[in-house]
């Protein structure tokens, strides 16, 4: 049986997140619950933790444990759950964003370039958009600018324009279509960076990663408790800069607000000065590791 994800930052994020044995807190992205079974570990009976995972797969993993609430949802809707359980604040929250191993190795659901499925990408199956979807409906200016933000990609225009022309003969369904519609444009030498940023560009934009992290950083950040953590461990660039610059500044982008005395009012301060990554040995032992990056802010 393959393994459904091996959990990353592990000690890290839990020492992080300063756990008080009779506190309450939130796995946002439970995947195969190593981070779960670990906060638990460390609460009393009195304890609680909500888990949330989008994906109906992640079910299996499920603790059977009366201190665990179970959601399968958004992790946005995350106030929302809180107010159905009647819970008015969190001790700590833990988000280990994007997809897990259970992912990337499913030859079904379109994550990987290494399978040829059909392009679907959506974590959670009832939501109507996948990536074949937008491969075939977005305009040539919404492809560009997908490919260009969220994969940082050099030739986002090119591609852009030769995936709206050809799909007036064949529609894009398959990653194989995909991949040979575009073969002409991906570097050799560098092929599979090539294609795991495309695969990401489009990962993100099927599921809204972005839009979801920003609401849960903003919720969360209200909810938490005074001294109450959060741990967040990233990805990629994009996702990493969007959560240091709200742990630093309050915001998404640009400087923290000041008043008129040129004093700024935070609600969270990052607790560690520089960034977290995974050890060599981490990495060794498990390669999916190997980008992961670790920041926890405090509330104030
Ligand atoms: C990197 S994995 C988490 C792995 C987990 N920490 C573990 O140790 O097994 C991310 C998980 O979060 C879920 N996920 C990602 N974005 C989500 C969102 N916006 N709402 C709910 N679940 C989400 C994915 O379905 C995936 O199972």
């Amino acid at each position: 049986m393959s393994i459904y994800h091996t959990p990353v930052l592990l000690k890290e994020s839990i020492e992080g997140l300063n756990i008080k044995p009779d506190g309450v807190y939130v796995d946002a992205t439970f995947g195969g619950g190593g981070h779960s079974q670990e906060i638990l570990k460390k609460l009393s009976i009195k304890g609680k933790i909500l888990v949330f995972d989008q994906d109906p797969d992640a079910k299996i993993n499920q603790l059977h444990d009366n201190r665990v609430i179970y959601a399968q949802a958004n992790f946005r809707f995350l106030k929302n759950f809180l107010r159905y359980h009647d819970i008015e604040e969190i001790d700590g929250l833990l988000a280990d964003l994007g997809v897990s191993s259970h992912h990337f190795d499913s030859e079904k659901r379109g994550f990987s370039y290494r399978f040829d499925s059909t392009l679907d990408m959506r974590m959670n199956p009832n939501q109507r958009v996948t990536a074949e979807v937008l491969l075939n409906t977005y305009s040539e200016a919404q492809l560009k600018n997908l490919f260009e933000k969220y994969g940082e990609i050099n030739n986002a225009k090119t591609i852009a324009s030769v995936i709206v022309a050809e799909r007036q003969k064949t529609k894009i369904d398959s990653v194989v279509t995909l991949k040979s519609t575009l073969s002409a444009y991906i570097p050799k030498q560098t092929e599979n960076k090539y294609l795991s940023k495309l695969f990401q560009a489009l990962r993100i934009e099927v599921n809204a990663e972005i839009d979801s992290l920003k609401t849960l950083l903003l919720s969360a950040s209200d909810v938490l408790s005074e001294e109450g953590r959060i741990a967040v461990i990233t990805y990629h660039s994009i996702e990493d800069r969007l959560v240091k610059n709200f742990f630093k500044n309050g915001k998404f982008e640009g400087e923290a607000e000041k008043d008129i005395y040129g004093k700024t009012s935070l609600l969270l301060i990052p607790v560690n000065r520089k960034v977290i990554i995974p050890t060599d040995e981490e990495i060794e032992r498990n390669p999916r590791a190997r980008s992961a990056k670790l920041r926890i802010a405090q509330k104030a």
